[in-house]
């Protein structure tokens, strides 16, 4: 017999009221607020979120706000939270939602699925979060806790784990009394208690009805699932400077970060092939960063242009570094040009 979903809900909902954390789209639950925090929390981890949902809600603070912004001024904004095309996905379905829904957001998760960028986890998550509804969500978090509450032995992220924990969680959720607290519950418990390592069982509110607490296997649910090899990469930059400005390059073509500002660079495989001839000068420094499954050391060169631009789809331009808030780039360029001025700002050995 599974435990009892009423039961469950309840335990889920107290414990959230007691422990959760004050986010800025918990004073209120605005519709808008809650969709910008799920669809940046997707594949962001919160202290990240946290260090950019503050300012990005102050540029874009209505669905008509983003709904109205330019693609640049939108990733512009997303600069640093990676995953570009949730950005642009966002405000495909900011317009969606001025135009075919008069600019309010729907409350069903039925409405929210018909969204640009809307899957049936953030429908669910909006539906519940924001107004309340009996809406499933299954993310990590909740498809962790469920594969431990119930002993389901499937991989993580798995079809199989999936399919189970929709169902265990339509289950609970058609139970529960605030849909908006048992699904925040569920997910503030994965992220502070039921955590992937070293889970905090002795503080969790249901160990008692956990089956893999109960069996000793909360180390080893949900099993784990081979991860795709990461590769190692050196990717070569190059700085080119005058007085007070460097190149940027922006790359319309690519499948990763199009239509950011790029620093020129020397690997043709990750970010497209150089798109302007360099003479190579000294070598400023490196840096490790990482792009999706790439774990990349940047050798950031000194450098001067030898030639014009070659591939003409693409644009180079000027800028001083103090700008750059203001146009959409990756995270490795800011990193990069902090570096730069870093040793600019050196005294120079001996002097
Ligand atoms: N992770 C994704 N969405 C979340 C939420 N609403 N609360 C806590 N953690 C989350």
């Amino acid at each position: 017999m599974p435990p009892s979903a009423s039961r469950l809900a309840a335990i889920v909902e107290s414990w959230f009221t007691k422990h959760q954390r004050p986010l800025l789209w918990r004073s209120g639950y605005d519709p808008w607020f809650v969709w910008v925090s799920e669809v940046m929390l997707q594949q962001t981890r919160m202290e990240v979120v946290l260090r950019y949902y503050a300012t990005f809600m102050r540029r874009f603070p209505a669905v008509e706000a983003l709904a109205a912004a330019s693609e640049d001024d939108v990733l512009a904004a997303w600069s640093g939270l990676g995953y570009y095309r949730r950005a642009r996905m966002l405000r495909e379905g900011a317009q969606n939602v001025v135009e075919r829904f008069g600019g309010r957001i729907p409350s069903t998760a039925e409405e929210l699925l018909t969204i640009s960028g809307i899957g049936r986890y953030t429908a669910g998550a909006i539906s519940s979060i924001a107004f309340g509804r009996h809406a499933p969500i299954v993310d990590g978090n909740v498809a962790r806790i469920i594969s431990r509450l119930r002993g389901i032995d499937e991989p993580v992220g798995s079809p199989a784990l999936m399919r189970a924990a929709w169902i265990e969680e339509e289950r609970l959720i058609a139970a529960a009394k605030s849909p908006r607290d048992f699904n925040q519950g569920l997910m503030e418990l994965g992220a502070l208690v039921c955590k992937p390592s070293n889970p905090d069982c002795p503080s969790c509110p249901l160990k008692k009805q956990c089956v893999a607490f109960a069996t000793e296997r909360t180390a080893l649910l949900p099993r784990s699932k081979e991860k795709p090899a990461t590769r190692a990469m050196i990717v070569p930059l190059y700085l080119i400077t005058d007085a007070k400005r460097r190149v940027l390059m922006r790359r319309e073509s690519g499948a990763l970060m199009r239509s950011m500002f790029h620093l020129p660079h020397g690997d043709t495989s990750l970010l497209g092939g150089v798109t302007i001839d360099v003479r190579r000068g000294e070598l400023l420094g490196t840096f490790r960063h990482t792009i999706t499954n790439r774990r990349i050391e940047f050798q950031l060169f000194a450098a001067d242009p030898t030639g014009s631009v070659r591939d003409a789809g693409d644009e180079y331009t000027w800028i001083d570094p103090r700008e750059l808030a203001r146009i959409p780039h990756p995270s490795y360029v800011a990193k990069a040009l902090a570096m730069a001025a870093g040793l600019q700002s050196k005294p120079c050995a001996g002097g």
